[in-house]
């Protein structure tokens, strides 16, 4: 039986529970392959609150709540009662009385989400918070991992870029080490402070030292929208020390997975035709993220214990 309520983080998410999303996405994997729609949630609204921009998050937990039949709505700031001064505590409390059965909140407070599920009665899902945690995201990027490589334990997985604002960093390191992978952070060192030692990456300035026997390797977008780009003195100087290009890669293992979060930044972070290569895994990520949030939205709002006799009991 599934007890967590909100998806948070994979800091406190423990193996076991990683495990039982992994076996539940599979079947999920099936059905949104099939086409085929499943009455699981029907009657359940689900509201995407994205107070930060989204493509792939936000369609893709749009499809999912709508593959296994419930209804969904969104919501941005733009538009909203946010734009006459309202905060994000009020906004979310009427989004809960209009009826929401679930609220997916993506929020540029590292705090947000943890905030927002105190304050509700039903299950909050992290869409991404501030520089913190985004959840979802790193479980489908574990997931596309194991898929192709098996058990992770004693797999290297590097992640390469803007390591200090990017929350699928986090959430994948704090994930990873639970299933025993060799996490290495490599950037330049004013995207990626020497602390991130601390919590368990090796952390490593150099490109082919950090590649050396990869089995994944992850490019991630340089956060410009947190400013990242005053850390970096030149673009070009950025590209040539970090780009995960065709030249860079053969340094990895010959058969590493290449990875990505998106959006994808070609040409900067990521060589347009690495992005498009066999080794890539990119819209193979995005595929599974759907399979991922359909498990997550199944777990939290049908699986979980004390759900079903509530709903029966209404
Ligand atoms: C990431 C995010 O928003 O944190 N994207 C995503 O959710 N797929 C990464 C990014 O914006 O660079």
């Amino acid at each position: 039986m599934w007890e967590m309520k909100h998806i948070l983080g994979l800091r406190q998410m423990s193996r076991n529970e990683m495990e039982d999303i992994f076996r539940e996405t599979y079947l999920m994997r099936e059905l949104f392959r099939s086409r085929q729609k499943s009455s699981l949630l029907a009657g359940l609204v689900v509201v995407n609150a994205f107070f930060e921009n989204s493509t792939r998050t936000r369609i893709s937990f749009e499809i999912a709540a709508k593959r296994l039949g419930a209804d969904v709505v969104n919501f941005g700031a733009a538009g909203s009662s946010l734009a006459k001064g309202e905060s994000l505590e009020d906004t979310v409390l009427n989004l809960e009385a209009l009826g929401a059965d679930a609220l997916v909140l993506r929020h540029s407070s590292p705090d947000s989400a943890d905030t927002v599920s105190r304050m509700l009665r039903v299950p909050v899902l992290n869409g991404g918070a501030g520089s913190e945690e985004h959840p979802s995201q790193a479980l489908l990027d574990i997931f596309t991992m194991r898929d192709r490589l098996g058990d992770l334990s004693g797999k290297k997985v590097v992640i390469v870029g803007d390591i200090a604002h990017s929350r699928v960093a986090k959430s994948n390191l704090y994930g990873l080490q639970k299933l025993g992978a060799e996490v290495v952070f490599c950037g330049p060192e004013k995207l990626l402070p020497r602390e991130y030692e601390l919590l368990g990456a090796r952390v490593e300035y150099d490109l082919p030292r950090a590649l050396c026997g990869a089995h994944a390797v992850m490019a991630l977008r340089i956060q410009f929208e947190r400013q990242s780009a005053t850390y970096i003195d030149d673009l070009n100087e950025y590209r040539n020390g970090y780009q995960i290009n065709g030249e860079k890669l053969r340094f990895a293992r010959p058969d590493a997975m290449v990875m990505h979060p998106g959006p994808i930044n070609r040409d900067v972070e990521i060589a347009s035709e690495t992005a498009d290569s066999r080794q890539s895994v990119i819209l193979e990520q995005v595929e599974n993220g759907v399979a991922i949030r359909m498990s997550l939205l199944k777990l939290v709002l049908h699986d979980r214990r004390g759900v079903l006799s509530c709903r029966t009991a209404v």
